[in-house]
């Protein structure tokens, strides 16, 4: 995996920081609830086919399971699963008292359709806050389980105290992981939210005036320094494998110089996104408690 150097420069947010204090309070939390239940948090994820990087962020998602002390247990299905078969797991998971967490890795090959997926993964055990009740709850403002992507955005835009009210905030992607939850959840803290996104006529008009720029398309390099207004908040969500490297949507190098705050890829909201679902995971095990 790349080597991360140290986060010196104050405009660059350290989302490894930010999940390490995330999940140090997870960590107290699980050992909490262990105390009082006699049960240890559990979280099971299904990841189908052999996408690499899909593997590669479950393989994350243990990882700072094992950190935080949550069980994780692991469902691989090969490529051709039908989904029939992912929604029997899902029933057999989501029957089972001692899983509370579900995680289901997306993207799933193109013959199932995710979105039916979602619908069937318990409301209570949606740590990847993607099921239609959870994304409906969070739409008329009672945030409960929400993705985990806006939410760490959230998190570190607290960490800085910044407080969206009245700001202009530009979404560009309008994916439902994380372009259409992070502008609701920004509209929610009454930031005045715009979503561009493929077929926006001209997007350097919108991102030009935006105070937060939320950024999750999944195009190298897309936003240049004229595009990024002078002081902005800048969060880049983007990943792009190439050479074995990630890349950001964000030119940082030509960017950095214009914002007050840039989230850098890796090392911004990547991490912050697994320490979110570990609170996720935590706070299902206390609800189902
Ligand atoms: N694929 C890309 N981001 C995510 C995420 O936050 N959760 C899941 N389940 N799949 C993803």
């Amino acid at each position: 995996m790349q080597e991360l150097p140290e986060v010196t420069d104050p405009r660059i947010i350290d989302g490894r920081k930010i999940a390490q204090g995330i999940e140090a309070d997870v960590k107290r939390g699980v050992e909490e609830f262990i105390k009082e239940h006699g049960i240890r948090p559990a979280l099971a994820t299904v990841l189908v086919g052999e996408h690499p990087p899909s593997k590669l962020y479950v393989k994350l998602k243990h990882w700072a399971c094992k950190r935080v002390g949550i069980i994780s247990e692991d469902h691989k299905l090969p490529q051709e699963t039908t989904h029939e078969e992912i929604i029997e797991l899902i029933a057999t998971l989501n029957k089972r008292h001692e899983i509370h967490g579900i995680l289901v890795q997306l993207p799933l090959p193109g013959h199932i359709d995710e979105r039916e997926v979602m619908m069937h993964i318990s409301p209570e055990k949606d740590v990847d806050g993607f099921n239609p009740l959870n994304m409906g709850k969070m739409l008329i403002g009672r945030e409960g389980f929400v993705p985990c992507t806006p939410k760490g955005i959230i998190r570190a835009l607290e960490e800085f105290k910044i407080e969206p009210h009245g700001m202009e905030v530009v979404v560009v992607g309008h994916s439902n992981v994380v372009g259409k939850p992070a502008a609701m959840m920004l509209l929610n803290r009454n930031a005045t939210v715009r979503i561009c996104h493929v077929y926006t006529r001209d997007l350097k008009s919108h991102t030009g005036e935006a105070d937060i720029l939320i950024v999750a398309t999944g195009v190298r390099g897309l936003i240049k320094a004229d595009m990024v207004k002078e002081g902005a908040i800048v969060f880049d969500v983007g990943i792009t494998w190439q050479d074995n490297k990630v890349y950001g949507d964000v030119d940082f190098d030509e960017v950095l110089p214009r914002v007050k705050l840039i989230s850098p890829v890796p090392g911004g909201v990547g991490p912050m996104t697994i320490a979110i679902l570990m609170e996720h995971t935590l706070m299902a095990a206390r609800m189902q408690r």
